[in-house]
């Protein structure tokens, strides 16, 4: 048995023991996946300054995110078919998250709904993440669902009104259920212990939609599906709707450009997330810690700067912190805890990525998230865009 130590470790993992189609959908960006990739590499090329003979024997990675107390800044971002990386995926990410004391993002596009993960829970607040639909009348009802499960944030994801190409998705016949192909039963026949873990559950279908929406029963192609029913008219109108109707607190995730971020302060909303999708939607789009201090210097004394990206590590979390971000978000680092061992992989991921944050921090000479700032990336390591 493989000693997991990284994040790394747990990707290998997931991509043994989860069905071909599934990996590929959390592990892909769109076209040519340069922004997917950029996300990762312009992290990767950000450098510390290390700083030594400081008293660091009392730190904390403890932080805010929304007015709420967490164990560190970072949250479990939505992803969309968690519960096809392991049966009740999204139950279990819950779970962890809510021991760990990080908060968790429910996805509208997960397998496990809104009711579900909140009976598991026992009423543990987690933050809901909205898609705009044509259906107002379902997104109208979904708001409510959020409001009756104790969701504390709603996180409105202003990027996906059109889809970005996943060649992979569309190679695979991504379908939740896989329908029963040749090719799917031999690839399946490689994965008992997903196989197993979802014959025991009969959480397989999108949980928030299928017997929600008029006339959907079968979810068919993720992507056509999403092309009939996603809103690609909505505009800042529909997040003021959004907002009146949700009354809480509001997230608006997908930001990449620093007008976009004006317009989401003049919304009210709450917080921002900068975002480019995981390199999901516009393949080209700067990476989201290239996108970040623009956003920072433009709007950061006026509203909560997030980010999400490219984090694999605790040393990305405390490099986007000290670009500016208030928080940041795992979705990939989490599915892959999650496809490789379940609740205890999220678990896993949260602590690697806990660990690096604090030792990281300890060797830049700071003790608290609040002491955190430019001054522990060394200057003229990532000079083009700062
Ligand atoms: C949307 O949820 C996606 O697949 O990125």
């Amino acid at each position: 048995m493989t000693v997991i130590t990284n994040i790394e470790d747990l990707r290998v993992l997931a991509e043994r023991r989860v069905p071909r189609m599934f990996y590929d959908y959390a592990d892909s960006g769109s076209w040519t996946e340069g922004t997917y990739r950029a996300n990762e590499s312009d992290l990767a090329s950000i450098k510390f300054r290390q700083r030594v003979a400081v008293n660091i024997a009392t730190r904390s990675t403890a932080s805010q995110m929304l007015g709420q107390p967490v164990k560190m800044p970072v949250a479990i971002a939505p992803t969309g078919l968690t519960g096809m990386q392991h049966a009740d995926g999204e139950i279990l990410a819950a779970k962890s998250a809510k021991q760990f004391g990080v908060p968790f993002t429910l996805s509208t596009m997960s397998i496990c709904s809104i009711e579900d993960v909140a009976q598991e829970t026992q009423g543990h607040p987690f933050w809901f993440q909205l898609y705009m639909m044509k259906d107002r009348a379902f997104i109208a009802d979904l708001i409510e669902r959020a409001k009756a499960a104790h969701c504390s944030a709603l996180v409105l994801t202003l990027d996906l009104q059109i889809l970005g190409q996943r060649h992979k998705d569309i190679k695979n016949g991504l379908s939740a259920p896989p329908k029963p192909t040749l090719a799917n039963l031999l690839n399946l026949m490689t994965k008992p212990r997903w196989c197993l873990g979802m014959l025991g559950t009969h959480r397989r279908q999108f949980g928030n939609i299928v017997g929600h929406v008029k006339g959907v029963s079968d979810m068919g192609s993720l992507s056509s599906w999403t092309a009939q029913q996603f809103d690609p008219s909505l505009n800042w109108d529909d997040v003021q709707w959004v907002k009146e109707r949700w009354g809480g607190p509001l997230i608006l995730k997908g930001i990449q450009d620093a007008e976009d971020a004006r317009h989401a302060v003049n919304s009210g909303a709450n917080a921002l997330i900068v975002s480019n999708h995981g390199g999901r939607q516009l393949d080209g789009a700067e990476s989201s810690i290239r996108a970040l201090p623009a956003i920072v210097q433009a709007v950061g004394s006026e509203i909560e700067v997030h980010m999400d990206g490219g984090i694999r590590s605790g040393q990305d979390v405390l490099k986007a912190l000290a670009l500016g971000a208030k928080g940041t978000y795992i979705g990939r680092s989490m599915l892959y805890g999650l496809g490789a061992m379940g609740q205890a992989g999220v678990t896993k991921a949260l602590e690697i990525i806990h660990n690096e944050l604090d030792l990281s921090m300890a060797f830049c000479g700071r003790t608290s998230v609040k002491d955190i700032d430019h001054s522990v990336i060394l200057p003229g390591s990532f000079a083009p865009w700062i």
